[in-house]
Formats: structure tokens, sequence, C-alpha cells
């Protein structure tokens, strides 16, 4: 049985790998047989997302772990949180950049936090690239750099309209990327995430994915309240699916200056959503309404033949068998 140790494989960074999709990414890597560093400054990360592979017994028979959690913040660059690691495996191989300040209502309230952590992390983690010679790049971007859309399912050719600070440093971030591409030789791949669901979201904050929210008060037998008339449409992608989609974007060499949309295409109301979700608890919440939220997008879908033409990828996992993992 495999149990998190490898013995000679190039290293591949995940920044945010403590976080929700990071610590599913790091799951992936590992059973792939990679070794990974995660650097993580644990604000939205938890170690507890990592524990298996954190355990020292997975190291007893003499082997390395396969894991190292570099607790850092990528604001202030990768050389001297990687020097001694790539001391002693050698260089970074790829780096995948999910680490950011996640929260779109954080960045309106505080766009310069925004920009300080999604944006110039950004920069750092593509100027260690530049400098360290590392083969790929993959870079969580968001379907929030589309904002409002004419029409769905979502293209990636659509203008982009972001409306929150979050949406326009995720877009900005994007372009940064396309010129270490462009004129530094860094091959880069941006993945434009819809909403993302699975076990280890924090349903903590109001703001929450609505899943993770919809998942807690069901197994607690609490009352679910849908925004509006529940019409409203979004494309959720199971968080094992997205992990296959960044490993192939980052083990992979297809799809260099790509931008791409990681979703099902699949379009699902929260009002299904909510009934499925109730149904699967046994039952016992009731769905109740509360006003819409101002400024919100009526349908989201993603367009996802990019992804399938250039990475081979499709979002597998239907959303009831998702809900159950979700549900445990
Ligand atoms: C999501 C992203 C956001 C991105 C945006 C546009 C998450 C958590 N957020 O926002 O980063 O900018 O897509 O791409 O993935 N809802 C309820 N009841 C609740 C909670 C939510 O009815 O208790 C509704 C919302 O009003 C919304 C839908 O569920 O219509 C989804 O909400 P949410 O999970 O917060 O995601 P988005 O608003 O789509």
């Amino acid at each position: 049985m495999y149990r998190g140790r490898v013995t000679h494989s190039p290293l591949v960074v995940v920044t945010g790998g403590a976080g929700f999709i990071g610590s599913h990414v790091v799951d992936r890597l590992i059973g792939l047989g990679r070794r990974v560093v995660v650097i993580d400054d644990l604000r939205s990360g938890k170690r507890a997302n990592l524990a298996r592979w954190l355990d020292p017994r997975h190291a007893l028979d003499g082997a390395e772990p396969a894991l190292e959690l570099l607790v850092n913040d990528v604001t202030e660059g990768l050389f001297a949180p990687l020097a001694a690691v790539t001391a002693k495996h050698g260089p970074v191989d790829r780096i995948i950049h999910l680490a950011a300040q996640v929260s779109v209502v954080a960045s309106i309230a505080n766009p310069l936090v925004d920009v300080h952590v999604n944006y110039r992390g950004t920069v750092q983690v593509l100027e260690y690239a530049r400098a360290a010679g590392v083969k790929k790049v993959a870079f969580a971007s968001s379907a929030a750099v589309y904002g409002e859309t004419d029409r769905v399912p979502v293209e990636e050719d659509f203008p982009c309209r972001p409306m929150s600070p979050y949406g326009i440093d995720k877009y900005a971030s994007e372009k940064m990327l396309h010129y270490y591409s462009a004129v530094q030789g860094v091959a880069t791949t941006a993945l434009r995430f819809f909403n993302v669901y699975g076990p280890r979201q924090d349903p903590s904050s109001p703001y929450s994915g609505v899943i993770s929210i919809f998942a807690d008060r069901a197994r607690a037998g609490r009352d679910l309240t849908i925004f509006g008339d529940g019409e409203q449409t979004r494309d959720f992608v199971y968080v094992g699916d997205v992990a296959r989609a960044v490993c192939e974007a980052a083990l992979g060499d297809a799809g260099d200056r790509a931008v791409m949309n990681i979703g099902t295409g699949r379009e699902t109301s929260v009002s299904q959503l909510a009934r499925t979700v109730v149904e699967l608890c046994g039952g016992r919440s009731q769905i109740v309404h509360a006003p819409a939220r101002a400024g919100e997008i009526v349908r989201s879908l993603a367009a996802v033949e990019r992804a399938a033409t250039v990475l081979g990828f499709r979002a597998e996992t239907a959303l009831a068998d998702g809900l159950r993992a979700t549900l445990g």
C-alpha cells in the first residue's frame, strides 16, 4: 500500500496547499508519487487538512516523507522559504499557485489587502519561477473575472468585466502569467474555477460556498435559507475533479499561456440544490426564503470544451455523488 513516501521525485510546490482546494490537490499529487512542498501561512488553510501526510509515522522506514509544510506568506517571496528544501532535494519542477485571500466580500471591504495578497503574491510566485527555471506554473483564477455576461455558457473569450477587487486581481494575475510566458519563457496555465464544493470547505462565514452552508445546516436539521426565488443557477464542480484539472495543468506541458474554465457544463438552480441536500440528509430541514443578494449574477455556467481539448479534462462527479461525499 502507498503510505506517503517518495524517494526520487522532482519537487512540486503548492502555495495555499493547506486550504480547501489545495489540500485535495496535495492528496492527488502524493497519490501520484510526487514530492510536495506546501507554502501556506495558515490564515485560511489548516494544518488538519494535511494531517494524514504530516503524520511522522509516514517516515518510519527511513524514506523521506512526501510532504513538507512551510508556514510562510507568499507575498514575502519564495526564495527564502524554499532555500533549504531545494538545497536538499534539488530544484522546484512545478508550482501550483492557490494561495489567496479567498473572499470576494473581503476584497470589497479591503481592496488593498486583496491587491497585496492576490496580485503581489502571484508576481512573487512568477519571479521565483523565472529565476529558478520552474517548468510550469498553474494558477487558480476564478469565474469572478467575467462579472455579468450577456449569455451562458460562458466562454473564455467573452469580455471580462470583473465586479470586485477579487475578480480584478485574478484577472490582472492572468495577464501577468501571460507576460511571464510570452516574454520571460515561464510556461503558465490559468484555470478559472466555477463554484467549487466538497469536503473540507469551511461553512463558517455567511459568504462561504452555498453547498458548505447547506450541508452544515441540513446535517443538523436546521432551516436552509435561499436568497431570492432560488431560480438563480450555478455550475457546481466537485473539488476532486478540480484537483485533477489542476494536476493535469501543472504536471503536463499542454496549455502554456492558456486560460480555461473549470466547471461541469451543467447548471443547477439553488432551489434544486437545496431540495437535493435536504433529501440526502433525511428531509428534516425546512427551506425558507430571504431577499436576494444585491448584485447577484442570475446564471453562471461554464463552457468546458477548451479544458477538454487542451487538458483532456472533463468533470466526472455527478452533483448527487459529490454531495454525498461532502455530507460524509
Ligand atoms: C461564487 C464564488 C465567488 C465568485 C462568484 C462569481 C464561492 C464561495 N464564491 O460566488 O468567489 O466571485 O462565484 O464567479 O464559490 N445562497 C443561498 N443561501 C445561502 C448561501 C448562498 O441562497 O445560504 C445563494 C447565493 O445567493 C447564490 C448561490 O447560492 O445565488 C451561490 O452562492 P455562493 O456559494 O456564495 O457563490 P457565488 O455567489 O456564486
